[in-house]
C-alpha cells in the first residue's frame, strides 16, 4: 500500500461539451468513520455506498488487524465489531497508505486501549505532521515514538488507565477533533473538544447514530462537543452518501468546458462540507440544486452544472475555509477561467495536506500561463477568462489525488493539453475518475512512460 508504483502520466486535451450524469463515489470521510465505528460497535454493522478507494481499503485492513471482522457481500460491507476498548494488538505494522484521515482517526481510537501499534504510510503520509494528534493523545495517557518526533513510522503505546480530557483545537481540523472523540470513547467520564472554527461534523453525527451520548453547544469559545465515555455502541445500517469533494471535479469541469450541462445526483450538502458550491454560485456559476431533500439526517440534492462563461473572481470568506478545505485546488482551476482575481485567505492548512497544495497548484497553474501569488496562508489567482488559459504544460501530482484531478480538469479547457505526471494517486479517493470523466466528454489519454 505504501507508494503507487510506476508513475502513470495522463494527458488531458480540450474536452467535448460535457453531457450526462456523473455518479461519483461514496463520501471518503463518512466511509472511514463507518468502518471505524462499525469496528467499535457490539455486533454487525452493514454499510452500502462505501468508497472502495485505496484510502478506505487501508482502513478496512487496519480494522481487521485490530481484531474486527470486515468482509463484503457484493456492495454491502459487513463489519463485526469488537466493542469499545475491544481492539486487539496488531501483529504487524499498520500501513495507512496515503490516508491522513485513516491514520489519525485510528491512532485516536487505539490510544486509550492498553495495546501498542506501529503505523506507516506512503511517502506523502510519512511527511505529514502527527504531533497535532499525538499531543492530545498524550493528555489521555498514551505515548508515541515517531521518526523526527512526529512523523511516521510511529509507534503509539495506548494508555493503561486513560483519563478524559478537555481540549481546544489549535487548528481547524476534523481529523484532530475526531481522534480526540474516538479516544474519549474508552476513557471514563466526559471528554470535551472545543473547536473555535466549525469543521466537518460527521464523527459527532455518526457517534450519536451508534448510540453514544454527544452534546454540541455554541459558546463564546466556539463549538463545545462533549462525549460521555464507555458507551455501548449499537451496530448500524449505513448508506454512505456520495462525496461532495469528488462531485467538485465534474461540477467544476462542466463550468469551464464550453457547451457543458451535467447532472451530479445525490450529493450530501452538509453545511460543514458545501462551501465550494456556495463560492461557485457567488462567482456567477450556473450551478443549481435540484430535488433538494433530507436523507439519513443530511441535506442531499442533485447538482446541475452548466458552462459558465461569465464567472468573476471573488474574495473567498476565510471563515468558509473549513467547509471547502479540500476544494481549493479545483477552485483555483475555475478561478483561472473567471474574469478578475480570486483571493483565498486563511488557508494555512492547505500546506500540510497530501501535498503542499498551494505550492503544487501555483506551480502547475503558472506553467499553464496563469498568474498566481502566494504567502504562508493565502494565495490569489488572476483569472484569464473562459478561453484564455494557454496550458501546454506538465504538472506534478505530488502523490496527491486532488492535485492530479485538478490538473486533469484544467487540461479539459486550456488551449493546449495538460499532462499530469502521475494519475496513480487518483485511486485513493476516486478510482473511476478517468472513466467517469471520459463518459461525460473528457479527452484523457494515459501515456506510457
Ligand atoms: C477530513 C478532514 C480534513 C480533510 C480530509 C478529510 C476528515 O482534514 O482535509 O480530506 O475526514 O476528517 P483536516 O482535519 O486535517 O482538516
Amino acid at each position: 500500500m505504501s507508494g503507487h508504483g510506476t508513475p502513470r502520466p495522463l494527458i488531458s486535451r480540450k474536452a467535448s461539451p460535457l453531457r450526462g450524469e456523473a455518479l461519483v463515489p461514496g463520501d471518503k470521510s463518512i466511509s472511514h468513520r463507518s468502518l471505524i465505528l462499525g469496528a467499535l460497535a457490539v455486533g454487525e454493522t452493514r454499510v452500502t455506498g462505501l468508497l472502495e478507494g485505496e484510502d478506505v481499503l487501508a482502513t478496512a485492513d487496519a480494522m481487521r488487524a485490530f481484531g474486527a471482522g470486515v468482509t463484503h457481500e457484493g456492495d454491502t460491507w459487513v463489519i463485526q465489531g469488537v466493542g469499545v476498548g475491544g481492539f486487539a494488538e496488531p501483529e504487524a505494522v499498520i500501513d495507512c497508505g496515503n490516508a491522513g484521515t485513516g491514520v489519525r482517526l485510528i491512532m485516536g481510537t487505539m490510544a486509550t486501549t492498553a495495546i501498542t501499534a506501529t503505523f506507516t504510510g506512503d511517502a506523502s503520509l510519512r511527511s505529514r505532521p502527527m504531533g497535532r494528534v499525538t499531543d492530545p493523545l498524550a493528555l489521555f495517557g498514551a505515548a508515541s515514538y515517531g521518526r523526527d518526533g512526529e512523523r511516521l513510522p510511529m509507534t503509539v503505546v495506548g494508555a493503561k488507565d486513560p483519563v478524559a480530557i478537555r481540549y481546544t483545537l489549535p487548528m481547524p481540523s476534523a481529523q484532530v477533533k475526531s481522534a480526540v472523540l474516538l479516544a474519549g470513547l474508552n476513557a471514563p467520564g466526559e471528554t470535551v473538544v472545543i473547536e473555535p472554527e466549525a469543521t466537518r461534523d460527521h464523527t459527532e453525527r455518526m457517534l450519536r447514530g451508534f448510540g453514544a451520548h454527544v452534546t454540541v453547544e455554541d459558546s463564546a469559545e466556539g463549538r463545545v462537543i462533549t462525549l460521555t465515555g464507555y458507551p455501548e455502541l449499537k451496530p448500524q445500517v449505513i448508506a454512505v452518501p456520495r462525496d461532495p469533494s469528488s462531485a467538485a471535479f465534474p461540477v467544476c469541469a462542466a463550468l469551464i468546458v464550453e457547451g457543458s450541462d451535467i447532472l451530479v445526483p445525490n450529493i450530501g450538502l452538509n453545511p460543514t462540507r458545501a462551501g465550494l458550491f456556495e463560492t461557485l454560485r457567488e462567482m456567477g456559476a450556473d450551478l443549481t440544486y435540484e430535488n433538494t431533500r433530507e436523507e439519513g439526517g443530511e441535506p442531499v440534492a442533485d447538482l446541475r452544472a452548466k458552462f459558465s462563461p461569465d464567472m468573476k473572481g471573488i474574495k473567498v470568506p476565510p471563515d468558509r475555509a473549513a467547509s471547502m478545505i479540500d476544494e481549493y485546488p479545483i477552485l483555483s482551476v475555475v478561478a483561472a477561467f473567471a474574469q478578475g482575481r480570486t483571493v483565498m485567505r486563511g488557508v494555512k492548512e492547505l500546506r500540510v495536506k497530501e501535498s503542499d497544495r498551494i505550492d503544487a497548484m501555483a506551480q502547475g497553474l503558472r506553467a499553464a500561463g496563469v498568474t498566481v501569488e502566494e504567502g504562508p496562508d493565502w494565495w490569489e489567482v488572476e483569472g484569464r477568462g473562459p478561453d484564455g488559459v494557454p496550458g501546454g504544460c506538465r504538472a506534478e501530482a505530488r502523490l496527491d489525488h486532488r492535485i492530479a484531478m485538478s490538473f486533469a480538469c484544467l487540461g479539459m479547457a486550456t488551449k493546449e493539453p495538460v499532462t499530469v505526471d502521475d494519475a496513480g494517486p487518483i485511486a485513493t479517493s476516486f478510482p473511476l475518475f478517468q472513466d467517469l470523466m471520459s463518459g461525460l466528454g473528457a479527452q484523457f489519454e494515459l501515456a506510457s512512460e
